[in-house]
């Protein structure tokens, strides 16, 4: 019998020594790696009168008072040393005794509830499994019972895709996105923040950037039905805004990687700068959906000077390790006509392969050159599978939204790799086969089940430890074509999110799809008291 399945009977047959109090269970989500009884100890009785010691720590300490206010209604005071004898308290301890730099432990006793960790992103997230065991209803006090908890991710990347150029999403917006990425244990937003349909980085150097390329007509209702609401839709955000929004995910153990999609995606860049363009334009904000085959000119120096001139704001205002690039989706059309693009071609000597046109061996000298500029800037690049396919270095890292033999392929060739696969990635498609119960969303889009999501393995059989050491981690995406208020994209990610977090987090050999149902219940319980919106359909 595994260990969580003991903790489960052992919940149930414990008898509170403290009658009717409402528990404390720290089966969450994710769930932990192990919940262990502290056999010689007792009870915590969480209550008002209690305090948090946090040594230096004290954002993370109001953090979680926050939290426990929210499911309790009383508020705990946050010292940083406690000084009142007797009093029962959190503490918060920083040492090496947790080897993961994200891991944490929480012991209980009558006395303290220490929660340990050797970086503060560990104690944030012993912080998160503490406030996700209450029991999320208004009490005066609660029973938090005597356990060990010894807990670390299984993948050091655990993201979502927010995609805020398809619609914009106002700050506050991607704030509470960013909760409720915390809430699950994830620590990547990937910030998709150029389309087709809009640029939403401002850009000082090129203002005209934001100025045009943030705003159009209007937006195709549905796919390729030819309907458009002719509804202007504008927004972007100000290098302030940026920068507050990276200081806000970093409290909360986030980094946000932003992605510039490059060459294609690229029409709400071309309206402001049309010479960049293969045809010269001209060209206007896209107001409908789909692959556009105006992408920008690989043949025209301009073009790297303005992308550089962009790179350069955006690794002033993110200081993430890796940047996204895009890559995907860019049609070949119009640089097979383009005589600078051909030009381009002889020039470099890039030649056809039997896996690639001379074409798209040009997408990869184009990726190789933004590649080496933000190399040389210090940062490290991550792309869609067409970066990879079309001839990007190996060190690029690539975002596999494709199926696991993509992934064996790309660690193979000794890239890291981010799964991302669609069929169970993509939280834009529905998570209904009933249709009649889903918005009308991407129409194209399989079923994304909660438990396909809560199946997905993302490490394929076979490789070895060095190959499987490339897997960084696991991400899901809310593509924005239809997805334009907060409310929606709740709808779409929760409880998806709760599955794929068990994914990222928890280690393999302790999923199990019943019992995470078992955990759901409590979990819905958490979003109620954030007041998210969710509903599940159990797929
Ligand atoms: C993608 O789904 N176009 C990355
Ligand atoms: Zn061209």
């Amino acid at each position: 019998m595994n260990k969580h399945i003991i903790v489960l009977i052992a919940g149930f047959i414990a008898i509170s020594a403290y009658g009717e109090l409402p528990q404390a269970d720290f089966r969450v989500v994710p769930l932990p790696n192990t919940i262990e009884k502290n056999e010689k100890g007792k009870s915590f009785i969480l209550t008002k009168e209690c305090g948090i010691e946090c040594g230096g720590d004290t954002l993370i300490a109001r953090l979680l008072a926050d939290d426990v206010e929210k499911a309790t209604g009383f508020r705990l005071e946050t010292v940083r040393k406690n000084v009142k004898k007797n009093r029962p308290y959190v503490k918060f301890e920083i040492n090496n005794s947790v080897k993961h730099p994200e891991g944490y432990e929480i012991r209980v006793n009558n006395k303290n509830i220490i929660i340990t960790a050797s970086t503060r992103a560990g104690l944030f997230y012993g912080c998160k499994t503490l406030f996700k065991s209450l029991p999320q209803i208004k009490v005066d006090s609660v029973e938090v019972p005597a356990y060990v908890i010894s807990d670390a991710p299984r993948f050091s990347y655990r993201g979502m895709l927010l995609d805020c150029g398809r619609h914009f999403f106002p700050v506050k917006d991607v704030k509470t996105f960013i909760d409720m990425l915390a809430l699950h244990n994830m620590n990547t937003l990937h910030w998709h923040l150029t389309e087709d349909q809009g640029w939403r980085f401002e850009v000082k150097k090129h203002p005209v950037l934001t100025e045009i390329g943030s705003k159009r007509r209007g937006s195709e209702i549905g796919w390729a039905v030819g309907l458009n609401d002719s509804i202007p839709h504008e927004g972007y955000y100000s290098q302030d805004d940026c920068r507050e929004i990276v200081r806000y995910a970093a409290e909360r153990n986030i980094t946000v990687i932003p992605e510039i999609d490059i060459p294609g995606h690229t029409t709400s860049l071309l309206a402001c700068f049309p010479e960049l363009g293969c045809t010269g334009g001209p060209y206007t904000v896209s107001d409908h959906w789909g692959v556009h085959e105006d992408i920008v000119c690989a043949g025209n120096d301009k073009t790297f000077e303005i992308l550089q001139d962009v790179f350069d704001e955006i690794c002033d205002v993110f200081p993430s390790e890796y940047i996204n690039i895009g890559g995907d989706e860019a049609p070949k059309t119009r640089w097979e006509k383009c005589p600078k693009c051909q030009a381009r071609i002889e020039k470099e000597g890039i030649t056809a392969s039997d896996s690639r046109t001379k074409e798209s061996a040009l997408q990869g000298w184009f990726t190789r050159k933004i590649e080496q500029y933000l190399n040389k800037k210090g940062r490290k690049v991550i792309g869609w599978n067409e970066i990879a396919e079309t001839g990007a270095s190996a060190t690029s890292a690539i975002m596999n939204r494709y199926d696991s033999v993509a992934t064996a392929n790309a660690v193979r060739e000794g890239r890291d790799v981010v799964v991302n696969t669609s069929a169970y990635c993509y939280f834009d498609y529905p998570q209904s086969s009933d249709l009649r119960l889903e918005p009308k969303l991407f129409p194209l889009g399989e079923t994304v089940g909660l438990s396909r999501v809560y199946s997905l393995e993302p490490v394929p059989d076979g490789l070895s430890e060095e190959e499987k050491s490339h897997i960084l981690g696991v991400q899901a995406n809310v593509w924005g074509e239809f997805i334009s208020k907060l409310l929606l994209v709740q709808y779409q990610t929760l409880p998806r999110m709760a599955a794929m977090s068990e994914v990222q987090w928890t280690e393999s050999g302790n999923k199990n799809y019943k019992d995470f149902l078992y955990r759901l219940p409590g979990m819905r319980k958490v979003y109620d008291t954030h007041g998210y919106f969710h509903k599940a359909h159990f797929e």
